[in-house]
């Protein structure tokens, strides 16, 4: 895969693959723009060669046609106003008036293409849809790590349509803090896996057992690994056909010397509400009724001193219902510990990143990666199609 400086771009066209789906509130304002400004340093570097920067993302789950819905206008706003640059937003992303654009575009210009998935090819993967965005370009860039796990049209389909292509700036970062992380970290190597439940997280967990010295889970999947242990949970989620699998990580943790941290005490809860009654209790002692919602003190505790002397640490997932005030705790305190740790840190997931950006201890986490699905792809071990794609391009 060649990386961007790699590439001849002086003066060309230039198309590049961005993950500009980011989240809008009800009035379609966007609220987080983490991944228009990861995005800059490619876009930048791309205007400053004197390349006719055409971008391309999709934007939420449209139904393979246009809705406004789903337009990427507010991005294109954004962009323009981080950039203090003009960018045009063009109609759609393949068809007559978008090559007119194009063949207009001057030097240094920015055109940002309508919604992907306005069209059915993209998620399709099709191939007659990546000719036609193909034909728009001299060189196609990827810089949209956070969508690489799919093999849709726009990440993989279109390398073979392109003569020249490689990664953007920041796929590359995402793909090297993940590598320096995983490949040949320095340890003890820690990995936090929380969140809602094992059964999304059970492939990372199985992957990261040949990889780290220390496991650190929270969230309501603890759960299920505490009902295996014999331990009664309450009114907590459980996913019961789990049970099995749960024992089974536990035991190759334990056979690989991996040390296994679980929680000891819980902020408990009769509802998931933000003005419910709580207590904090013993892991032993959640009341029937009530149900774990965050981690207690004594477990932060715990996990403090087991993250004392990480040098490499990987999160994803929350340690409990953090966007509610009574069960934040827990998981931003955790985030002040690794922000604070002596330790390359990486964070990545959509939860965890929001969970990082309330905390205010963003600036000290070491990478905080853009992607959710592609993140946990990695974590789970697996290749990305958008990343085998590139790395396919000119190998015939
Ligand atoms: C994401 O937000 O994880 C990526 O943009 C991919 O979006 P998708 O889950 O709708 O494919």
């Amino acid at each position: 895969m060649k990386r961007m400086d790699e590439l001849k771009i002086d003066g060309k066209r230039v198309l590049c693959r961005v993950d500009f789906n980011v989240p809008l509130d009800d009035e379609g304002k966007i609220t987080d723009d983490s991944r228009i400004t990861g995005a800059l340093p490619t876009i930048r570097k791309a205007v400053d060669k004197k390349a006719k920067v055409i971008l391309m993302s999709h934007m939420g789950r449209p139904d393979g046609k246009p809705d406004d819905k789903f337009s990427l206008s507010p991005v294109a706003e954004r962009l323009e106003k981080l950039l203090e640059k003009k960018v045009k937003l063009a109609p759609d992303c393949i068809g007559e008036d978008v090559k007119k654009m194009v063949s207009e575009m001057n030097a240094g210009d920015v055109l940002l293409l309508e919604n992907l998935r306005f069209h059915p090819g993209e998620k399709k993967n099709s191939d007659d849809f990546a000719k036609e965005l193909a034909a728009l370009c001299d060189v196609y860039i990827n810089d949209a790590f956070a969508v690489c796990h799919r093999a849709h049209a726009s990440v993989s389909a279109i390398t073979k349509h392109v003569s020249e292509a490689g990664a953007g700036l920041l796929l590359q970062k995402e793909l090297d803090y993940f590598e320096k992380a995983m490949a040949d970290p320095k340890r003890p190597l820690v990995a936090i896996i929380g969140g809602a439940k094992v059964s999304s997280k059970l492939k990372a967990l199985e992957n990261m057992l040949s990889h780290v010295n220390k496991i650190i889970i929270g969230g309501a999947m603890a759960n299920t690994f505490l009902k295996k242990k014999g331990i009664s949970v309450g009114s907590s989620k459980v996913e019961d056909d789990l049970l099995d699998s749960a024992g089974s990580v536990m035991e190759k943790a334990e056979k690989a010397g991996i040390d296994f941290y679980l929680p000891t005490d819980f902020v408990v809860a009769q509802k998931m509400e933000k003005s419910a009654e709580t207590k904090t209790v013993s892991a032993q002692e959640i009341p029937d009724g009530w149900m774990a919602l965050d981690i207690g003190p004594e477990t932060t505790k715990e996990y403090d001193k087991a993250l004392a002397d990480a040098k490499t640490i990987i999160w994803n997932g929350p340690m409990g219902v953090f966007e509610m005030e009574p069960f934040s705790r827990g998981t931003l305190s955790l985030v002040k510990t690794v922000a604070n740790a002596d330790a390359l840190s990486i964070v990545g997931g959509g939860d965890t990143d929001t969970a990082v950006h309330m905390s205010g201890q963003a600036d000290k986490i070491d990478f905080i990666s853009t992607g959710g699905g592609a993140f946990l792809t990695l974590m789970e071990g697996k290749p990305l199609p958008g990343v085998a794609a590139l790395d396919g391009v000119g190998k015939g």
